[in-house]
């Protein structure tokens, strides 16, 4: 790496709140429930990354094509000085192309916001060399770490975040354009959001997405009951769930959950819990909401933002919309 990378880390107390997220959604009723940023500790980044690679994952290959083929277009919007932020980096392995077009122009600082500690190491690693980049690492949530590079943003410079990869899919309708209102209550006039949307496809194509041949996925899901027991004490049997990725066509969202293949009793020691299913009960971890690509105007202008540009992706079906904050 050639450059000095600060991080400013999580909160201490990190392991009470998973405790109590555990506690909240797995009493939760009818439907139990588990945040999914949980699945990303070292393990589950690690599984995230193959995930991206899989043939039946397309929304990565899609992306990094989009951002491959348009980099210099898209940050022909950007004559001024800017501040980059991205929330959730991964890798960071898809900004490579955006930063590289930056950084030949003038020199960028990116901040990438990462809750897994894995991720932003491996970020720093694969993103480092380019020249007249500078990395500032955050290891926070999303809103927390952009407050804090907002703040810490040189005065003339213009902030662009990047939020990649589908993540806004990862709420739902509602709460996605409370949070692209969130994010716009950080910005100035003229700041940008690089927003990332996986288009609405046939349902098989999108099932096998997220449920694939070789299982990844389901490892990428079961090891949040692992991660549970590793951490918090828990003796979840893993071998008793198995993974269920289904379309809900009212959200046009995919619903990820962990089923119970028979009855099950578990603990948590840290969560002071008794977790009892019956067979055929589920636990549900994620959903990943589909898009039209001509809802994003409508959307970014609930929020204060204005769709300025669209770059779509047919094959697979992936946007990239470029929102300007009004
Ligand atoms: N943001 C990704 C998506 O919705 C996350 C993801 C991919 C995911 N595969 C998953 C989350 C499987 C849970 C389970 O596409």
């Amino acid at each position: 790496m050639t450059q000095p990378a600060l991080s400013h880390d999580a909160a201490p107390n990190f392991h009470s709140a998973f405790a109590a997220d555990v506690r909240a959604g797995l009493t939760h009723t009818p439907q139990k429930e588990l945040p999914s940023k949980y699945l990303y500790d070292e393990v589950g980044s690690a599984l995230f990354e193959v995930i991206t690679v899989l043939p039946e994952y397309g929304v990565t290959r899609a992306e990094e094509h989009l951002l491959a083929k348009h980099a210099t277009d898209i940050v022909e919007h950007f004559p001024h000085d800017l501040t980059v932020a991205e929330l959730g980096s991964g890798s960071g392995r898809k900004t490579r192309r955006i930063l590289e077009a930056l950084c030949k122009k003038r020199p960028t600082s990116y901040c990438p916001i990462e809750i897994s500690r894995s991720a932003l190491q491996l970020c720093r690693r694969e993103l480092g060399d380019i020249e007249r980049i500078s990395i500032v690492g955050y290891g926070r949530d999303y809103l927390a770490g952009l407050a804090e590079v907002s703040k810490k943003r040189e005065a003339n410079d213009r902030l662009l975040v990047l939020f990649l990869g589908s993540t806004i899919g990862n709420f739902c309708r509602l709460a996605a354009t409370r949070f692209l209102r969130d994010i716009r209550n950080m910005l100035k006039p003229g700041d940008a959001l690089l927003l990332g949307t996986d288009l609405i496809k046939p349902t098989p194509t999108l099932i096998a997405a997220y449920d694939d041949s070789v299982g990844v996925t389901a490892s990428f899901n079961l090891n949040l009951l692992a991660r549970i027991n590793r951490e918090l004490d828990g003796d979840f049997p893993l071998d008793a769930f198995e993974h269920v990725a289904r379309f809900n066509p009212d959200a046009h969202s995919v619903e990820m959950h962990l089923r119970a293949k028979r009855d099950v009793m578990a603990h948590v020691g840290a969560a002071k819990l008794t977790v009892m299913m019956k067979a055929g009960e589920t636990i549900w971890t994620e959903s990943s909401h589909k898009y039209r690509a001509e809802e994003m105007a409508a959307i970014a202008h609930d929020a204060s933002f204005e769709c300025s540009h669209q770059w779509i992706e047919d094959k697979w079906g992936f946007a990239e919309s470029l929102l300007v904050a009004r």
